[in-house]
């Protein structure tokens, strides 16, 4: 259970909110480099911590970050004439570069320095590996962090398969599912035990489905913590699922298999009541093969569990059109409207849900909480340690700003990101946080697994 204060204090994310601000102490995932294809090409909205802006790449490729509306009388530059190295809001032709500096305003006469004095709010914007990253925060750039050193944003594009989807409740809900280890036995799982076939992936699941309640320890590190879910495996045995849960809204999940793909998810917030799930797929070294990428840009019932990706990410087939509201192009098909198009059928006869796809899964009863749940009316049990953890995580930090201006766990540390999980199956007597320690470095030649 939280106060109304502290989840309010959690919940709000737009400019001058205490956690708004701990979210601004970071670089942010944005957009995908893809989703701004052309230099001088169309610009595009975006909404993000509650601010509207408008991104662009100029003609020199660089991408720019505008606040949406003109500095000179509030016009969108979503119409802006995106033109040799500016946007140009065709209102009155001010022309702003990437910096926000404005290179042009025509209807002033000539020799006025009135353009000198005024600049448009921007904010700067870093691509790596097919990611645009975003600076929010008020330090000058010296002062500024480095991007946080995940695995899945320095491995080269072929080896990283990103999708997202456009979630309507607030982010704490959708992240606190990410790290509830427990509901993966019921919400994800299916009816008949015989359909798993023994594969690492398929060892993992049969564990989660014999053992449903979980115990759970969790320990702080330099990025935020890190989660170990324990159940029991063959006698003598345990296995324990490592679930990264790095500030302000990463996860890294539990791996399964020795040569799989790893998979985790950024729960970035558009507002107070809409999220951008990234959804991230990675093989640390090698590209992603043709049928996994098969697997997470299609799916189907029979291949859930047997591959990464399958149900995971969104299915091509499963988007909305795209109109030009931001975000628009990542909203699923199954959604409140449809009840998420459930299968009564399958549930009764094969899946726990019968809701198509893991994705949706979690976001139907993410969203069935309502736009912000009011957690006063929780009833929290063991199952839930994680979540009572990062709560506390996030409130220190967004007290720590609001109270002492203090930099947010992780802001100085991006180095401690480049790390990985792991699904261990270790002897009862084993250290699991020395084990983890060691397996979940991303410098470890391979990705452990039972
Ligand atoms: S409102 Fe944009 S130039 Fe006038
Ligand atoms: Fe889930």
């Amino acid at each position: 259970m939280l106060s109304k204060e502290d989840n309010m204090l959690i919940t709000r994310v737009g400019p001058g909110k205490p956690m708004g601000n701990v979210m601004r102490a970071y670089w942010l995932p944005m957009l995908l480099s893809s989703e701004l294809p052309e230099r001088d090409g169309r610009p595009l909205r975006v909404r993000v911590l509650g601010e509207d802006l408008i991104a662009f790449r100029d003609t020199r490729g660089n991408v720019g970050l505008l606040e949406e509306y003109c500095p000179h009388r509030g016009a969108s530059l979503y119409f802006g004439r995106n033109e040799q190295c500016g946007l140009r809001c065709v209102y009155h032709g001010w022309k702003f570069e990437v910096s926000g500096r404005i290179a042009d305003m025509p209807n002033e006469p000539p020799g006025s320095t009135f353009k000198d004095r005024i600049r448009a709010k921007a904010y700067p914007c870093v691509e790596r590996n097919g990611v645009v990253w975003t600076y929010m925060g008020d330090k000058q750039e010296s002062e500024r962090p480095a991007l946080p050193h995940f695995e899945w944003n320095l491995v080269p594009e072929s080896r990283c398969y990103i999708s997202k989807r456009l979630q309507e409740c607030n982010w704490v809900q959708a992240y606190e599912g990410g790290i509830d280890s427990s509901h993966v036995s019921f919400l994800h799982s299916r009816l008949n035990p015989a359909d798993f076939t023994g594969s690492p992936r398929e060892h993992g699941m049969k564990y989660m489905a014999a053992d449903t309640f979980p115990h759970y320890e969790t320990v702080e590190t330099p990025y935020g913590m890190m989660v170990g879910a324990r159940r029991n495996a063959e006698p003598g045995y345990h296995y324990w699922r490592i679930t990264q849960c790095m500030m302000p809204f990463y996860t890294i999940l539990p791996s399964y298999g020795g040569d799989s793909p790893l998979s985790g998810h950024a729960w970035v917030p558009i507002d107070d009541v809409s999220t951008m799930v990234w959804t991230i797929t990675w093989h640390p070294s090698r590209d992603l093969r043709e049928d996994e990428l098969e697997d997470m840009r299609h799916w189907s019932p029979e291949r859930v569990g047997t591959s990464e990706g399958n149900g995971r990410h969104l299915p091509l087939d499963m988007y909305m059109e795209e109109t030009s509201a931001p975000g628009s192009g990542w909203r699923p098909k199954p959604n409140k409207a449809n009840d998420y198009m459930i299968d009564w059928n399958a549930q009764a006869t094969k899946a726990f849900s019968g809701i198509p796809t893991i994705a949706m899964q979690d976001q139907a009863v993410q969203e069935s909480m309502g736009p912000i749940y009011d957690r006063r009316k929780e009833h929290l049990g063991t199952a839930d340690l994680a979540i009572i953890r990062m709560r506390r995580l996030w409130l220190n930090a967004a007290k720590g700003i609001l109270e002492r201006n203090m930099k947010p766990v992780g802001v100085e540390a991006p180095e401690s990101y480049y790390i990985r999980s792991a699904s261990m199956r270790l002897p009862v007597d084993a250290d699991w946080v020395e084990e983890a320690a060691r397996l979940t470095s991303a410098n470890e030649r391979t990705v452990h697994f039972i």
